[in-house]
C-alpha cells in the first residue's frame, strides 16, 4: 500500500526521498510525489500519476525541488482514482501545510463540512487533503500543539508526515493503526512507513506507537506522547540482510524468493530444533493446560497457513482449533456481541474469547489492519495471543503476548512465497511443540522429515522447467480449478490465489468433496483442474473425484507423492513430490503451484512482482 518517507538533514532532501520511494515501490502504488520546504520557507509540491520514473523526469531528479527537509509518497488509491491531483503530498489551500498520508480518515466528510463552512475549497477527491486543511485551519504557529489538537479529531487509520511553511529544518509525523518508524543516520534523520526505505542509510531506528508525535530535525528526533510529554525510547537495531531488496540476477523478486525458500525454511527451523530433536520456541511459555479454545487468524495466504495449522493442531494435540479470516473474526467477537447477564446464577457458558483462549495470529508484514484489529479485540477479553510474524518489530509482533519470527528475510514480491513456507514450517513445529506439552508421544519422524524439507524444496526448484512447460501449455486457459482434501485443501486455495493474483486468471479452489455440490457444472471440455492428492487416507477419494471431472472433459494435473503411480492412469499429467510426513506435505506440494503462478504470469507478459490493484501490506480495512 502507500509508501512514505520523510527526511530532515543538512543535504538536499529529494535524492534521499527518491531513493527511499524506490525501495518502497514493491508495496504497490499508482502515483508518486514529493514536497520540500524551500530555503525561502515556501512549500513546494510535485506529484504525478504513474511510476516513480515519471516523477523523476518531471522534477529532473530533484534539481527543481530544492530544500533540506522533505517528504515523499507512493500512493495506492483508496479515496479517488489514481491521478495527478489525487496523488500525495497534499498542500492546504493557504499553502501553510503539506503532508503525505497512509490509511483512511473515516470522518473526513464531517471535517470537510467544517472546512467548507469556513471558506475552504478543495482540489482532490481525497480524505488526505481534508487533513492538510484541518491542520491549516487550526495552525497556531506551533506544529506540535496543532497536530495534537487535530489528531484528537481524526477517526480511522493514518500515518501522517507533515511539513509547515516557514519551518525549514523540521518534519513532523504521527501514526494511528498504520506503521511508522524513525531512523537516525549520519546523513540526516528520517521517518518512513517501512524499514526497507531506510536500511541503506541506517539500522538504528525508533519504532513509533499510536498517537506519538515525532519531530525530526537534522540533529535529533524528539518523540512526544499525546499530552506532549517527551517519550524516551530504546533504539531498535535492524538486522536485515540488505541483499533481500535486490534481485541478484533473477528476472523477478518472485522467482528469487521461490528459490530462497530452502534458506528461509532452514533459518526458520534450524535454531529451534536441538541436536536431540527438542523444540525450543524462543521465549514462549504457554500454559496449555489452562487453554480450552484455540483460534487461528490471518488474511489471504496467511489464512491458508492458518488452515494448515488447524489440521496440524487438531491431528497432533487432540484439541480443536478454529480458523477464521481476521476481517470476519474481528466483528464476530467484537464489542457489539451479546453480553452475559452478570446476575445470572446458573453455570455461565459463554464460549467466546476469554482468559482460557489462545489466539494465534499469522502475518508476514505484521501490519495487516484486520489482523491488528482482531488482535486488539481479543486482548480486551484477556485471551493469550501468539503471533507468527516475519517483520521484526512490526505492530502485531509488538502487541502480542508472544511472537515467533519466521526468518524469511524481506519479501519484496507482492505474491508471498518464502514467507508462506516459513510460516508453514513454524506452525508445524508449533503443533508438535504443543502436542509434546500436552503429553502426547513425541513424533520424531515429523522433526526428522522437517529437517529434510529445505533440500527437497531445492530439488523441486531444480526441476521447475516441467511446471514451466505446463504453464506454456495452458497459457490461454481463462479458468483453472484447484482441488484437494484435508491438508491439501489449503494448498489448493493457495495455488488458486497465486494464479489469480499474478496472472489474472479466474482460478477457483474447492475441497474436492464439494465439487458435486455445485462447481462441477462449470467443468467442460478442456477445463484445467489441478488436483493436489498427497494425503494417504484421502488418496482414493481424490482419485474418484478426479475421475468425475475427467468424465466431464477436464484435463487434470495431479500433484501427488512419489510412488502413487496409479495417478498416471487417471491424470493427464502427474507431478511427484518426494515422500515426507503427511502433515508436512504442503511445504512441498505448494512449490509447483507457486512456479505455475509465476510462469503463467511471465508467459502472459505481466508485471509479476507488482500485480495490478494489489499491495504488499494491507494496512487499511
Ligand atoms: C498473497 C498474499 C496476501 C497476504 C495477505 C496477508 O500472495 O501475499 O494474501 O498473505 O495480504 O498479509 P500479511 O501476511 O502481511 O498479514
Amino acid at each position: 500500500m502507500c509508501g512514505i518517507i520523510g527526511y530532515a538533514g543538512k543535504n538536499q532532501a529529494i535524492p534521499f526521498i527518491l531513493d527511499g520511494l524506490a525501495k518502497l515501490e514493491y508495496r504497490g502504488y499508482d502515483s508518486a510525489g514529493v514536497a520540500v520546504v524551500g530555503s525561502d520557507g515556501n512549500l513546494v509540491v510535485e506529484k504525478c500519476k504513474g511510476r516513480l520514473q515519471v516523477l523523476r523526469e518531471k522534477i529532473a531528479n530533484g534539481d527543481i525541488v530544492q530544500g533540506c527537509v522533505g517528504i515523499g509518497h507512493t500512493r495506492w488509491a483508496t479515496h479517488g482514482e489514481p491521478s495527478d491531483i489525487n496523488a500525495h503530498p497534499h498542500i492546504s489551500m493557504n499553502g501553510k501545510v503539506a503532508l503525505v498520508h497512509n490509511g483512511i480518515i473515516e470522518n473526513y466528510i464531517d471535517l470537510k463540512k467544517i472546512l467548507s463552512e469556513n471558506g475552504y475549497t478543495f482540489k482532490s477527491d481525497t480524505d488526505t487533503e481534508i487533513v492538510a486543511n484541518i491542520l491549516d485551519f487550526y495552525y497556531n504557529g506551533n506544529p506540535l500543539e496543532t497536530i495534537q489538537k487535530v489528531i484528537k479529531m481524526l477517526r480511522g487509520s493514518y500515518t501522517l508526515v507533515i511539513i509547515f511553511e516557514g519551518i525549514t529544518d523540521k518534519i513532523y509525523a504521527v501514526r494511528k493503526n498504520t506503521p511508522l518508524i524513525a531512523g537516525i543516520s549520519k546523513v540526516g534523520n528520517f521517518v518512513a512507513s517501512d524499514i526497507a526505505a531506510l536500511v541503506s542509510h541506517t539500522r538504528d531506528m525508533y519504532l513509533l506507537e499510536d498517537d506519538e508525535i515525532t519531530e525530526v530535525s537534522s540533529e535529533k528526533i524528539n518523540i512526544y506522547d499525546i499530552d506532549l510529554n517527551c517519550v524516551k525510547k530504546d533504539i531498535f537495531k535492524v538486522d536485515w540482510d540488505i541483499k533481500s531488496a535486490e534481485k541478484e540476477g533473477y528476472d523477478h523478486f518472485m522467482l528469487k524468493e521461490i528459490h530462497e525458500q530452502p534458506r528461509a525454511i532452514r533459518d526458520t527451523i534450524n535454531s529451534r530444533i536441538s541436536d536431540n530433536n527438542e523444540i525450543i520456541l524462543d521465549n514462549i511459555d504457554l500454559d496449555l493446560e489452562n487453554i480450552d479454545k484455540i483460534y487461528i487468524l490471518g488474511c489471504g495466504s496467511a489464512y491458508y497457513v492458518g488452515m494448515a495449522a488447524k489440521y496440524a493442531i487438531e491431528k497432533s494435540c487432540g484439541m480443536s482449533a478454529e480458523v477464521d479470516l481476521s476481517s470476519e473474526f474481528r466483528y464476530r467477537f467484537g464489542e457489539n456481541t451479546r453480553k452475559m447477564n452478570p446476575n445470572f446464577s446458573g453455570v455461565k457458558r459463554d464460549l467466546r474469547v476469554n482468559k482460557s483462549t489462545l489466539v494465534i495470529l499469522i502475518s508476514q508484514s505484521g501490519e495487516t489492519a484486520d489482523t491488528i484489529a482482531a488482535l486488539r479485540e481479543v486482548k480486551k477479553y484477556g485471551a493469550k495471543t501468539l503471533s507468527i510474524v516475519n517483520v521484526v518489530g512490526s505492530t502485531i509482533a509488538r502487541e502480542s503476548d508472544y511472537v515467533i519470527y519466521t526468518r524469511a528475510g524481506q519479501e519484496v514480491a507482492v505474491a508471498t512465497t518464502k514467507a508462506l513456507t516459513s510460516q508453514l514450517s513454524l506452525v508445524f513445529l508449533l503443533a508438535e511443540y504443543m502436542a509434546r506439552k500436552l503429553g502426547f508421544i513425541e513424533d520424531t519422524t515429523l522433526i526428522e522429515d522437517l529437517k529434510k524439507i529445505p533440500e527437497q524444496v531445492e530439488n523441486l526448484n531444480k526441476s521447475e522447467n516441467k511446471i514451466k512447460s505446463y504453464a506454456e501449455k495452458f497459457k490461454t486457459s481463462d479458468t483453472v480449478f484447484f482441488v484437494g482434501r484435508g491438508m491439501d485443501y489449503p494448498v489448493a486455495l493457495e495455488g488458486a490465489l497465486k494464479l489469480k493474483e499474478t496472472s489474472y486468471v479466474h482460478a477457483e479452489a474447492y475441497a474436492a468433496g464439494e465439487l458435486k455440490h455445485g462447481p462441477i457444472s462449470l467443468v467442460e471440455e478442456g477445463t484445467l483442474v489441478i488436483a493436489v492428492a498427497t494425503q494417504d487416507e484421502l488418496y482414493e477419494k481424490m482419485i474418484s473425484n478426479i475421475q468425475e471431472v475427467k468424465s466431464r472433459g477436464a484435463t487434470v494435473l495431479i500433484i501427488t507423492n512419489e510412488g502413487n503411480t496409479s495417478a498416471e492412469k487417471v491424470g493427464d499429467m502427474v507431478y511427484y513430490i518426494p515422500k515426507t510426513h503427511e502433515l508436512l506435505t504442503p511445504l512441498l506440494s505448494v512449490i509447483p503451484l507457486q512456479q505455475f503462478g509465476y510462469y503463467s504470469a511471465v508467459l502472459r507478459g505481466l508485471d509479476v512482482d507488482k500485480p495490478r490493484n494489489l499491495a504488499k501490506s494491507v494496512v487499511v480495512e
